[in-house]
């Protein structure tokens, strides 16, 4: 195994605040928790591990019961659940008939309230997952293994086409709708794809943007790119009607509606997977250029989500329940369909941005649908205290269970979701996880656990992490300092590897901190989830911030080398570097700076939109740049390294340190000169983008983002790497 460089925790951590005090869980919530007390679950000792653990498959229905436990022959390839077979499918919806199938599993909420919702109960959704499996089957010759490709918006045909994939014992890869072509025809090459879902049109922000024109060009790039598609698969958006502009390819796209019609009422026996078997996988950006494809299996993804539904979203049969994520995001798969079906609740489906353009749409939705435990971002949060500080008012929805996910929150914005949303009845969670780990690892249990504003709090019963010092030493906890954050213990859901990349899985997730790779023992291999972090005396810890080249927006993962890739593609950009700004409503927005050689235009306003159209044709408007600032040279080590951390330190107004270490120290006062001149814009208003939890809660305005925030961005972008508005 190479060695890993061990980046120290970065100066660049978001800022600091002060610790808050602990605040009581309700107490009323314990009456019908599953987890009432800690006491409930005192058998997770981390001590006993891997021991407790078997009780979560009990979660679970099995084709074959599992005999290994915990198989750790190949480390830090940890299996679990080894010998058993089961079927998602089977779990999240066959389980709940006859008892339940007459209950709701979505209600899809179009963006338009002048639009009537559509709802499924959950004797439908396996009708129609059924159906689409036949036509996969039958149509398109999808089995077992197979990736598919999905790349559709918030409608009731993306769980449909997840759960009819997991049915048949396919992989899916979920591209986020926002993504662009070129995003999603690189993940399609990455996985081999051959078949592409997708649809004519999706609404956000108030426009019909045609998301047909995308699969063209994704059809286009993966051919050029030496893939083969062979299928475009087209739901349409309103039945029976297409409503892109772009048309049909003839022998290649094929339109959904005729092919359900021939199938329907066909029975599709689900085909048992071995407990790790890959179930999907999920992309996320890391520190180089490609996305990783996370691959999650079966047992225990599914065991870890069943668990976590229960012990932290105290999720019962029945439960209304609205997490306003993407499902093209990891929250979505995890906390909008596969952990909520099994746990047998009705959820909420969100087109658009339920608060753009009126902030108090998502407290009327969730008082009129009666929703118990809500979900979402501190960028959409952010959004929603500052467009309506009045919250729902006294006559709030019933919230038992506020969830927030993604980003650090400001302890002020805590309170304004614990007093003025849930009017100090409901328990705030703040749940930290990532892609990778597949569902929560840090949270407060909702009945349980006294709750600490700013802080994601202890780990799940079960499991032991710690924030380590550069040499690896556990801070004690209650130290000033902060350090990375390791998860010592394995656990259930964290993802089988790396598609196709098994190196780069044992170097990026265990190099750092691994100093035996013979060791078989799992403690030699902590999980690093490249965090910074610090630790309260209590064993609460506070998330700071990624310690890689990742950038959180909205609560999305943006890899700042795809970002410059991005910016490299314009002819006459000779270097680029990206770098956080500071954003009271994103957390962190995008910035750029580029280096020009010889062709850059005379006018700079072009030249900087030329920058940003091509990041967001590359990626998507997510990673669209907040501010582009063309410079004359970048700061650089000796070896010619561009030194990012001098640049981020102009940008949020820090003194950059010792600069005189560096091959071309005069350049920093040019570029603090250019800096303060060219400030970056104030975050746009929320109402005039999208909301959305990114990777992780909701939508946030502007960004295209999920369950964060995306919409902004795609409304401006009409054109320019975002599906064309159409009306
Ligand atoms: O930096 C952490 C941040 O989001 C990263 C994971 O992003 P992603 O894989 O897209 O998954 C997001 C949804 C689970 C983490 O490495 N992050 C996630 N949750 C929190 C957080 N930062 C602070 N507090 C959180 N609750």
């Amino acid at each position: 195994m190479p060695p890993s460089p061990p980046p120290p925790p970065s100066p660049d951590l978001a800022a600091l605040w002060p610790e808050e005090g602990l605040v009581p869980p309700p107490r009323r919530l314990a009456e019908r928790a599953h987890v009432p007390d800690r006491a409930a679950l005192a058998a997770f000792r981390a001590e006993d591990f891997p021991r407790p653990f078997a009780a979560l498959a009990d979660l679970l229905v099995w084709t074959t019961p599992w005999r290994t436990l915990f198989d750790d022959t190949r480390p830090p390839f940890w299996r679990w659940y080894e010998g058993g077979t089961l079927n998602a499918c089977t779990n999240a919806l066959d389980r709940h008939l006859p008892a339940a199938r007459d209950r709701i599993a979505y209600h899809w909420i179009p963006e338009a309230e002048s639009e009537s919702p559509r709802s499924l109960t959950y004797g439908e959704l396996l009708e129609r997952v059924e159906t689409l499996a036949a036509v996969l089957r039958d149509d398109f010759g999808i089995g077992p293994g197979d990736r598919v490709t999905i790349h559709l918006p918030m409608s009731l045909d993306l769980p449909v086409a997840m759960l009819a994939c997991a049915r048949l014992g396919a992989i899916h890869s979920v591209v986020f709708s926002g993504f662009s072509a070129r995003a999603c025809a690189e993940r399609i090459l990455d996985s081999g794809s051959r078949l592409l879902l997708t649809a004519d049109v999706y609404r956000r922000g108030g426009a019909v943007l045609d998301h047909k024109a995308k699969a063209d060009a994704t059809h286009a790039l993966v051919t050029e790119g030496g893939g083969r598609l062979e299928a475009v698969l087209v739901f349409t958006r309103d039945p029976d009607r297409y409503a892109s502009p772009t048309p049909l390819h003839p022998g290649r796209d094929r339109l959904a509606a005729p092919l359900l019609a021939h199938r329907r009422g066909a029975r599709i026996p689900p085909v048992p997977r071995a407990s790790n078997d890959g179930l999907f996988l999920m992309y996320s950006s890391g520190t180089t250029g490609k996305p990783k494809g996370c691959l999650h299996g079966h047992g225990g993804y599914l065991a870890w989500v069943a668990a976590t539904c229960r012990w932290v979203l105290d999720l019962h049969p029945g439960d209304v329940y609205w997490c306003m994520a993407d499902i093209g995001w990891i929250t979505g798969h995890s906390y909008i369909v596969y952990g909520p079906l099994l746990s047998g609740v009705t959820s909420l489906l969100t087109e658009g941005v339920p608060y753009d353009p009126d902030p108090g749409r998502p407290w009327c939705l969730a008082r009129r649908y009666g929703v118990r435990v809500f979900h979402t971002s501190p960028t959409a949060l952010r959004a929603l205290r500052r467009l309506a500080p009045e919250g729902p008012g006294a006559d709030r929805p019933p919230f038992d269970i506020l969830v927030t996910v993604g980003e650090p929150i400001e302890p002020h914005v805590w309170r304004w979701y614990h007093e003025t949303v849930g009017g100090g009845r409901a328990a705030v969670v703040d749940t930290w996880w990532q892609t990778e780990t597949g569902g929560h690892i840090l949270a407060t249990l909702p009945a349980a656990d006294p709750m600490r504003p700013g802080s994601a709090g202890p780990p799940l019963p079960g499991l032991e992490v710690a924030v380590l010092d550069e040499e690896g030493h556990p801070l004690p906890p209650g130290a000033e300092r902060a350090g990375t954050l390791v998860v010592r213990t394995p656990w259930p859901g964290l993802m089988l590897g790396l598609w196709g990349d098994d190196e780069r899985y044992v170097r990026t997730y265990f190099g750092r901190f691994n100093r035996d790779p013979r060791s078989r023992d799992w403690r030699d291999w902590p999980y690093c989830p490249s965090d910074g972090a610090r630790i309260d005396a209590r064993g609460y810890v506070r998330i700071l911030g990624r310690i890689d080249d990742v950038i959180n927006s909205s609560g999305h993962r943006l890899g700042s080398k795809e970002i410059e890739s991005a910016a490299l593609e314009v002819p006459w950009v000779a270097e680029a570097a990206v770098v956080p700004i500071p954003d009271e409503l994103r957390g962190q927005a995008v910035g750029l700076f580029v280096a020009p050689g010889p062709g850059v235009p005379d006018d700079p306003t072009a030249a900087r939109a030329e920058v940003a159209r091509a990041v967001v044709e590359r990626i998507g408007p997510i990673a669209r740049p907040h501010q582009v600032w063309i410079v004359p040279d970048m700061p650089k080590t000796r070896s010619g390294k561009i030194m990012r951390r001098v640049l981020a330190a102009l940008v949020a107004g820090r003194d950059p340190g010792d600069v005189a270490t560096l091959a071309n120290p005069e350049v920093v006062v040019a570029l603090a000169g250019i800096v303060a001149a060219e400030k970056p814009a104030p975050p746009r208003e929320p109402g005039a983008q999208t909301p959305g939890p990114g990777g992780g809660g909701g939508p946030t305005p502007g960004d295209g983002g999920a369950g964060g925030g995306a919409r902004g961005g795609e409304r401006a972008a009409g054109g320019d790497g975002e599906g064309q508005a159409i009306s």
